[in-house]
C-alpha cells in the first residue's frame, strides 16, 4: 500500500562510538556505480569508515583507476576493483551492505522519473545479481527515480525468493541532510544539534519534511515553514540547475550515502538505537538482521497532513510503474 511505502524518518545524529579494530567485525561493502560522480567520493568515505574491512568497487567504466587511487589510503578496508559484468558476482559475494549509485543523473528541465527508462534496466540487472550472489545483504538504493527503483528491486527479489523488506532501503538521507541545513540556516540554531524528520518518497511533493517535529523547536511562521518545505522538496533541482547540465548532487549525496551505510553497519554490528530514515520501510531501528522497528509518523500539522494526502497518488503511480516494469521485462 502507499502507506507502507511512506518513509518515516526522524534521524538521530550518528553516534560517535569508537571501535578498536580488534573488536570490530569483518564487514564487506560493495558499491555498484563506484566510478561515477557519487560513487567516487562515496568510495573514499567508505574507505575512511573503520567499520569496513573490505570495499568492493564495481562499475562498467573507469573502475581500475578509482580502485587503485582509493586503495592507497592508509585505512583498514581492503579495496578491490571490479570492471566488467562478468566480475559482478565476485564484487558482490560476501557483501554485508551493497550501495547502488549506478545510472544516469538528471539534466536541467528533467524530472527524476525521466530517468526511469535507462535506470530501471540497470537496477533490475544489478539487483538480480544481488539476489544470486549476496541475497542477505542490506541494499541501499540511491539510483533514481528512487520511488520506482526500490519497488523494482523488491519485485526482483520476490521473484528470486530472496525478498526481505527489512533489507531493502531507498536512500533518502539527502532530504534529511538538506532539511537540517535549511532549518538551521533559517533559525540560527547550531546545525549539528538540529534534527528534522522527513517522510514520504524522494521526488518533489513526495518529499515531506516535518518541520513541526523539528528539534530544537523554533517559532517559525507558516510562510517560513512553507518556504523551507519547498526548498527541501526542490533541493535536488537546485543543484541540477546550478550544475547546468553537468549532473546532479554528488558530494552531498556521497556524504548522505555514507551516513546511511554507516548506520546499516552499526545496526549489523549490534549497536543499539541506530535510527535513520529510509523509503519503503520507514523510520527504522537497525539491528543485526536489518530493520528492527518502524516508527510512526507522529503528530502532523494540518499543513503536513494536506501534503501527505497530496503526495499519495504520485507515490502510488511511481510504485506501480516500478512493479509493472519488473514484472513485464
Ligand atoms: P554518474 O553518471 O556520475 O555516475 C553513474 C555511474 O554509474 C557511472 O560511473 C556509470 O559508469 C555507472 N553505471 C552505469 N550503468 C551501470 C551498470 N549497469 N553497472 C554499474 N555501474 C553502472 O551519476 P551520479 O551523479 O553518480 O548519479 C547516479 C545516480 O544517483 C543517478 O540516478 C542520480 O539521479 C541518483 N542520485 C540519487 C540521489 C538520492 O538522493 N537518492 C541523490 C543524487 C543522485
Ligand atoms: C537529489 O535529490 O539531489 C537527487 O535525487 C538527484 C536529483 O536528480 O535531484
Amino acid at each position: 500500500s502507499v502507506q507502507s511505502a511512506v518513509k518515516r524518518c526522524a534521524s538521530a545524529p550518528s553516534s560517535a562510538r569508537l571501535y578498536s579494530s580488534a573488536s570490530t567485525p569483518e564487514r564487506k561493502v560493495a558499491i555498484l556505480g563506484a566510478a561515477g560522480g557519487i560513487g567516487q567520493p562515496l568510495a573514499m568515505l567508505m574507505k575512511l569508515n573503520p567499520l569496513v574491512s573490505d570495499l568492493a568497487l564495481y562499475d562498467i567504466a573507469g573502475t581500475p583507476g578509482v580502485a587503485a587511487d582509493v586503495s592507497h589510503i592508509n585505512t583498514r578496508a581492503k579495496v578491490a576493483g571490479y570492471a566488467e559484468e562478468k566480475e559482478l558476482g565476485k564484487a558482490l559475494e560476501g557483501s554485508d551492505v551493497v550501495i547502488i549509485p549506478a545510472g544516469v543523473p538528471r539534466k536541467p528541465g528533467m524530472t527524476r522519473d525521466d530517468l526511469f527508462n535507462i535506470n530501471a534496466g540497470i537496477v533490475k540487472n544489478l539487483t538480480s545479481a544481488i539476489a544470486k550472489y549476496c541475497p542477505n545483504a542490506l541494499v541501499n538504493m540511491i539510483s533514481n527515480p528512487v520511488n520506482s527503483t526500490v519497488p523494482i528491486a523488491a519485485e526482483v527479489f520476490k521473484k528470486a525468493g530472496t525478498y526481505d523488506p527489512k533489507r531493502l532501503f531507498g536512500v533518502t538521507t539527502l532530504d534529511v541532510v538538506r532539511a537540517k541545513t535549511f532549518y538551521a540556516g533559517k533559525t540560527g540554531l547550531p546545525v549539528e544539534q538540529v534534527n528534522v524528520p522527513v517522510v514520504g518518497g524522494h521526488a518533489g511533493i513526495t518529499i515531506l519534511p516535518l518541520f513541526s517535529q523539528a528539534t530544537p523547536a523554533a517559532n517559525l511562521s507558516e510562510e517560513d515553514i512553507k518556504a523551507l518545505t519547498k526548498r527541501t522538496q526542490d533541493g535536488g533541482t537546485e543543484v541540477v540547475e546550478a550544475k547546468a547540465g553537468k549532473g546532479s548532487a554528488t558530494l552531498s549525496m556521497a556524504y548522505a550515502g555514507a551516513i546511511f551505510a554507516d548506520a546499516c553497519l552499526k545496526g549489523l554490528n549490534g549497536v543499539p538505537d541506530v535510527v535513520e530514515c529510509s523509503y519503503v520501510e520507514s523510520n527504522v531501528r537497525l539491528g543485526k538482521s536489518g530493520v528492527e522497528e518502524i516508527f510512526g509518523l507522529g503528530p502532523l500539522s494540518d499543513f503536513e497532513k494536506q501534503n501527505l494526502e497530496a503526495m499519495k497518488s504520485e507515490l502510488k503511480a511511481s510504485i506501480e510503474k516500478g512493479i509493472n516494469f519488473a514484472n513485464k521485462n
